[in-house]
């Protein structure tokens, strides 16, 4: 029986594109999970719920905790979970935290940030039959400075081609690209043989992934590549002023919204 990774690999050959999108809690997962390929319990929520400047400042607790509430809405997709920063600073410390995290939350697999530097971490994860995804190019949990898409240089080009490489060798099932010149997550895509996923990255990545909140219109973010697909925020606004109208009125809860 094909597993839900393996039919990433035959998505990719078949070039159908791999969708992906973020949920931290139940009732967005479970929404999400009729449409998607894979649901990524993010660090964004650091930013997103808790108002973080960093996704560094996430814990591994959160993690679980979000991840074990998602588990609950998601049936048909893959559920993959971010480690957080400083909880795979070497292979010892993160078998122990990724299979903490695989027992707890059910998840099918765990995403971590970094390139060729992890290449022994993430050898040792998989070698111990943990389903890895990668993530380059901007890596959040090791930003310095500002936002800038990667591959401007030919240095940044190199290193990223070396890195995507040295993940698939140390058996990554997929890599995300976020922010990736255009030409190099195509040059990245066509070179290795796994699933890239794009974010502000380019049309010819083989999946694309998004942080619902910010495609839901939920959060404010002026991110070039975040395209909002709805304004919830105006929704949640105009739902929440009716409520208040019907309170002030006592129209609300007539007798139907009684006992
Ligand atoms: O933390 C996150 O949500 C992510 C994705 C946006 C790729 O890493």
């Amino acid at each position: 029986m094909l597993t839900k990774i393996s039919r990433l690999s035959i998505q990719k050959k078949n070039k159908s594109k791999i969708v992906c999108l973020t949920a931290y809690s139940k009732n967005i997962a479970e929404e999400i999970d009729k449409y998607a390929d894979i649901i990524l319990v993010g660090d964004s929520l650091g930013s997103v719920l808790y108002n973080y400047d960093t996704t560094r400042k996430v814990s591994l607790k959160m993690m679980i905790e979000h991840s074990k509430s998602v588990r609950k809405g998601v049936k048909k997709s893959l559920m993959i979970v971010d480690m957080p920063f400083n909880t795979y600073k070497n292979k010892f410390q993160a078998l122990k935290n990724c299979k903490k995290v695989l027992k707890e939350t059910k998840c099918d697999g765990i995403k971590l940030e970094g390139g060729r530097k992890l290449n022994g971490v993430i050898r040792y994860l998989t070698m111990n039959k943990i389903p890895v995804m990668g993530h380059i190019g901007i890596t959040p949990q090791t930003i310095r400075g500002k936002y800038r898409y990667k591959g401007k240089t030919n240095l940044e080009k190199k290193k990223l081609i070396k890195d995507s490489k040295s993940l698939e060798e140390a058996g990554v099932f997929a890599i995300v690209l976020e922010c990736v010149e255009r030409k190099l997550s195509k040059q990245i895509t066509e070179t290795v043989k796994i699933p890239t996923i794009g974010i502000g990255s380019s049309k010819f990545c083989d999946g694309q992934i998004l942080v619902t909140d910010d495609m839901l219109g939920l959060t404010e973010s002026k991110i070039k590549f975040v395209k909002k697909y709805i304004d919830l925020k105006k929704n949640i606004r105009q739902a929440v002023k009716k409520f208040k109208l019907d309170v002030k009125k006592s129209s609300y809860p007539s007798i139907k919204y009684s006992y």
